[in-house]
Order: structure tokens, then sequence, then C-alpha cells
């Protein structure tokens, strides 16, 4: 179980990084960071998602429910649109889904061109 959790969390550190890079380097989400430490919020994030994992193999959806709407109020207080924040949550789900491909790859699904599935969306960011 913790090789899982381990792995779990290399994939969200890849993940996060990525995600945090796009934001700092967009000229309307990086004002947002302006004076935070951002690694320290990577890291209170990434905790987040593992605390809800958990909840979720519980079968607690209703915590995992309240979890999220906190989020989407603490997010309104700083400011972000409702808009940009699912979309947010949208391309962090798509980010993790890549890098779990990209996991696979060195396995069984060599032959699959993750990178041509998912290279054509849209960004918002
Ligand atoms: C454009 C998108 C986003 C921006 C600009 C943004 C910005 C921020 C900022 C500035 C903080 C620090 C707040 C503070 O320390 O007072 C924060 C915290 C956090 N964000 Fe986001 N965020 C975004 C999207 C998301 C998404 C999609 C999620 C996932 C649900 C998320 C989850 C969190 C979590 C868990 C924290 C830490 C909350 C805590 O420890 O109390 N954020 N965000």
């Amino acid at each position: 179980m913790n090789k899982v959790l381990d792995t779990f969390e290399f994939v969200l550190k890849r993940v996060y990084d990525e995600f945090y890079d796009k934001l700092i380097s967009d000229n309307y989400f990086s004002k947002f960071f302006s004076g935070r430490d951002v690694e320290d919020i990577k890291r209170r994030q990434i905790k987040n998602l593992i605390f809800s994992y958990h909840k979720f193999l519980e079968g607690n959806i209703e915590e995992i429910k309240k979890n999220y709407i906190q989020l989407a109020k603490l997010h309104d207080k700083l400011g972000l649109d409702f808009n940009s924040y699912m979309d947010a949550l949208s391309d962090l789900e798509l980010l993790t889904l890549k890098e779990f491909f990209s996991l696979l790859q060195t396995t069984i699904m060599q032959k699959f061109r993750y990178r041509k599935f998912f290279c054509k969306r849209r960004r918002v960011f």
C-alpha cells in the first residue's frame, strides 16, 4: 500500500509542478500568487488531494463534497471566478491522467501514444 501511495505522491508532485508552472507564467493567474509561498501551496494541495483519496476509499463522499465546497469558497474569497476555478480543476484532472499514462507507458502501454491524445486540447491558460 505504501508503494502505491508513494507512486501517487510522485505523480501528484509532477502534476502540480506542471500546473503551477503554467499558472505562474500566466499574466492573469500569476497575480494571485504574488507574495505567497507557491511551494507551500503546492504541498497543501497535494495533502488535500490525498486526504480526499482516503475519504473516497472510506466511502465518505459527503466529506469530499464538503471539502470541495470549502475550497471553492476559499478561491472565491481570493477573487478567482468560479469558471476559472472549474477549468483549473478539469485541467488538473487531465494533467493527472497524462502522468498516469506516462507511468503506464513504462509498462504495459508502451505503444500507446498518449501525448497525441492530450496535445490537441484547447487550454484555458
Ligand atoms: C486558477 C486556478 C487557481 C488559483 C489561481 C489558485 C490560487 C490559490 C492560492 C493563492 C492559494 C493560497 C491561499 C492562502 O494561502 O490563503 C490556494 C490554496 C489552495 N488551493 Fe488553489 N488556486 C487555483 C486552483 C485550485 C484548484 C483547481 C484546486 C483543487 C481543488 C485548488 C486547491 C487549493 C488548496 C487545497 C489550497 C490550500 C488550502 C488550505 O490549505 O487551506 N486550487 N490556491
